[in-house]
């Protein structure tokens, strides 16, 4: 049963956390600050990044927070976030890339991407290709990118239907949007050991957690999915396989960590189910180079990759 106690001390780490004003986020965050790192806390919200440093330091820690904006919904956004952050810090040890959403009313990002799509996988694309040169040059460093056992419903990423060609399933949507994170995940971690950059990629996801992410969610549909799941973690637990991934001396890149409960509903940080989706390397490939294509932006490859430069 793994803990937050057993996290290795994290004093001198640099992580980012995006959504870190809320749920597990929240608590992933908190985590990294009790055991020694510099947190950078991302939230699209000043006052909300404000109000989630404030309760931290209530709890106390031995690290430091700091407190950013970071709106993934709009690409423009992520990349002037990452300039300044690329400008301010000279190491990133964990990227945690966390914040999402869930089945919210038909809208696009600011680029036109069906929100969940744009805001939990789009960002996190370009905001860890931003963040490359940093990674690559931090000993040790890690990407833990938050999927969920939603990614199971669909089979493909609905590649027509990405820009509201089609109609609009929130859930379905959802699905797809968890799927391309995990795939995302998987592919950067071949896309490490294929430029020979000592990073590592993981995903983690944390079965069913209390947390606000059913907030667009119907009481009624609500009220029926907490029948059906009958216990939900409280956020501290649902963070851990996240804090696993991202600290475990005994992880290794293309991990994937969920509880151990049945179905992984719940429990403590175990190796997780991928679906065939998931693990299918060509659909993968297909993702990130619509990825690339779409946010513009070019991961360094084995051949560009000795330089240190910021991608374009
Ligand atoms: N809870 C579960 O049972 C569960 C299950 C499977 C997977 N997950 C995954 O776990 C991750 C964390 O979710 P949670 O359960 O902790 O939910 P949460 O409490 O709603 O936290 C989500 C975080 O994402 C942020 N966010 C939403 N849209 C954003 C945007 N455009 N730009 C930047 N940040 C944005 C939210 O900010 P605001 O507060 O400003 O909206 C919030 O900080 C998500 O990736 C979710 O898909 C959760």
């Amino acid at each position: 049963m793994w803990t937050k106690n057993e996290m290795p001390d994290q004093t001198g780490k640099t992580v980012l956390v995006t959504g870190a004003n809320s749920g597990i986020g929240f608590e992933t965050a908190l985590a990294f600050y009790e055991t020694g790192a510099h947190v950078v806390v991302a939230s699209r919200d000043a006052a909300k990044v404000e109000e989630a440093i404030k309760k931290m330091k209530a709890v106390g820690g031995s690290g430091t927070l700091e407190g950013e904006i970071l709106d993934l919904a709009s690409l423009n956004a992520v990349n002037v976030f990452a300039d300044a952050f690329t400008g301010k810090h000279h190491h990133l040890h964990i990227l945690v890339n966390n914040a999402g959403v869930m089945t919210p009313p038909a809208s696009r990002t600011e680029d036109g991407f069906e929100r969940q799509f744009g805001v939990n996988f789009l960002g996190h694309f370009a905001l860890t290709g931003y963040l490359y040169p940093l990674l690559k040059q931090t000993p040790g460093a890690r990407v833990v990118t938050l999927s969920s056992g939603a990614h199971k419903l669909v089979d493909a990423i609905d590649f027509e239907n990405l820009r509201f060609e089609k109609s609009y399933d929130a859930n379905r949507a959802y699905a797809v949007s968890k799927l391309a994170d995990l795939q995302f995940a998987l592919e950067l971690q071949r896309w490490f050991e294929k430029t020979g950059d000592p990073v590592l990629s993981t995903a983690a996801h944390p079965g069913v957690t209390q947390t606000d992410l059913s907030r667009h969610m119907s009481e009624d549909t609500l009220k029926a999915a907490l029948a059906h799941f009958k216990h939900l973690m409280p956020a501290w637990q649902g963070a851990l396989p996240t804090l696993f991934a991202a600290t475990s001396p005994t992880v290794k890149g293309g991990d994937y960590y969920g509880p151990d409960g049945e179905n992984e509903l719940v429990g403590y940080p175990a190796p997780a189910q991928l679906s065939a989706a998931a693990r299918n390397e060509a659909a993968a490939k297909t993702l990130w180079a619509y990825a690339q294509r779409v946010t513009g932006l070019s991961y360094p490859t084995a051949d560009s990759s000795n330089g240190s430069d910021r991608m374009s």
